[in-house]
């Protein structure tokens, strides 16, 4: 079977690395790996209209930020089909047929819909409540359409945060319903790949708040500068009982570690370790966990460990912005890559979208499919010739 990976992002804000070492940085691995058969990035424009229908401005506006950040990341539209949602309207009628499969109860209950409406505090009660409306349909149904954009593709490999997790196995009710109901083998189950290391599951902001988002200013984005860089984490959350830099700290649930843990390679010691040390210091370190030692023992500082991190941060991030800027200055070529890229995922999602209706029987103008029919019908009306 090919192996087809489809993924992507919503475009309501410039990536963060948080989104970079929850799957981008994956993404652009496997994309290098040559190990798969076909690629498609979508970014996720209509659906970010399910809670942004009153601001499409806003989503339109960070399609291009987020085609930047992508081609900034390393993924190559010349292996990569970097394409946009809304201009698939193949995506659509999946999803309308799909709703059929799919219950109210079930949606209900999938748990990142229930912690988004949460967040979101839609009214369970809007005829009493003027200021806070209910829950757009579509915001709610979104997992269905979910499941259309990754059956569409065929897509067995799905890179996606944690939070991603109850979409995919939604994605997977879908497609077993589907082929049983149906008959065919026409929808594969995808799996999803989340990252191995447990501190990119889900990156904390700089303020040690669960989660890195736009709304609580705690990001550190891929397209930041590296005074700015310097700057939030300079600013960041540590230890709180690690006052003096004597005292003992801890690195569990310390922001500065999770991100060293999330980011940090081996030759990043050799290569920083004066920007680490300081020209006076006598700390040698060569590994993170010889670093975390001393940590908890007592006698490393969190200025030092920041200006590790920042530096550990802006090396990985430097290539990024040379590549981010250089697409700034190809705008037209962005824009090919997206319409290029939108093309071949309507191409096939077209196809698919065949094969479901095929599967349903509701391809009734299709070659051969119109004889048939008269035929059945014409048996069904004696014809008196
Ligand atoms: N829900 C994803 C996000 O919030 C975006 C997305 C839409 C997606 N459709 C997808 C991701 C299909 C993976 C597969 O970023």
């Amino acid at each position: 079977m090919a192996k087809i990976i489809l993924t992507g992002d919503r475009p309501t804000g410039r990536l963060h690395i948080g989104h970079y070492v929850g799957s981008l940085r994956r993404r652009v691995e496997l994309q290098n790996s040559g190990k798969f058969d076909e690629i498609y990035i979508m970014i996720a424009d209509a659906q970010a209209l399910t809670d942004n229908f009153d601001n499409p401005e806003k989503v339109r506006q960070n399609i291009i930020e987020v085609a930047l950040d992508y081609l900034a990341a390393g993924l190559d539209p010349e292996k990569s089909n970097l394409f946009i949602q809304s201009q698939v309207s193949e995506l659509t009628e999946l999803d309308f047929f799909y709703q059929n499969l799919v219950t109210v109860q079930r949606l209900q209950r999938n748990p990142t819909v229930k912690q988004e409406l949460a967040l979101r505090g839609f009214s369970d009660n809007e005829e009493e409540n003027e200021n806070k409306p209910g829950t757009p349909v579509g915001f709610f149904c979104y997992p269905i359409s979910q499941a259309a954009d990754i059956t569409a593709f065929k897509g067995n490999v799905v890179p996606v945060g944690e939070d991603q997790e109850p979409m995919i196995e939604q994605t997977r009710e879908i497609v077993r319903k589907f082929n049983t109901t149906y008959g065919k083998d026409v929808l594969v189950e995808p799996e999803i790949l989340l990252p191995d290391n447990a501190s990119c599951l889900r990156l904390p902001g700089t303020d040690g708040k669960a989660k890195m988002s736009k709304s609580l200013g705690n990001c550190i984005y891929l397209s930041d500068s590296a005074e700015e860089v310097n700057k939030k984490v300079k600013g960041m959350f540590t230890d709180p009982t690690h006052l003096q830099v004597s005292d003992p700290g801890h690195v569990e649930g310390n922001t500065v570690f999770t991100y060293l843990d999330a980011f940090c390679k081996p030759e990043h010691f050799a290569k920083f370790r004066e920007a680490f040390i300081g020209k006076k210091s006598s700390f040698e370190f060569n590994s993170l966990d010889e670093v975390k030692a001393q940590y908890q023992k007592g006698g490393l500082g969190d200025s030092m460990v920041k200006n590790f991190l920042a530096a550990v941060l802006n090396d990985t991030l430097e290539p990024m912005r040379q590549r981010r800027h250089y697409y700034e200055q190809n705008i037209p070529f962005v824009y090919e890559t997206l319409k290029k890229g939108t093309a071949a995922a309507r191409a096939k999602a077209a196809q698919t979208l065949s094969e479901v209706k095929a599967a349903m029987k509701i391809n009734y103008f299709d070659e051969g499919v119109l004889e048939e029919l008269i035929k059945e019908n014409e048996q069904k009306y004696p014809q008196s010739k």
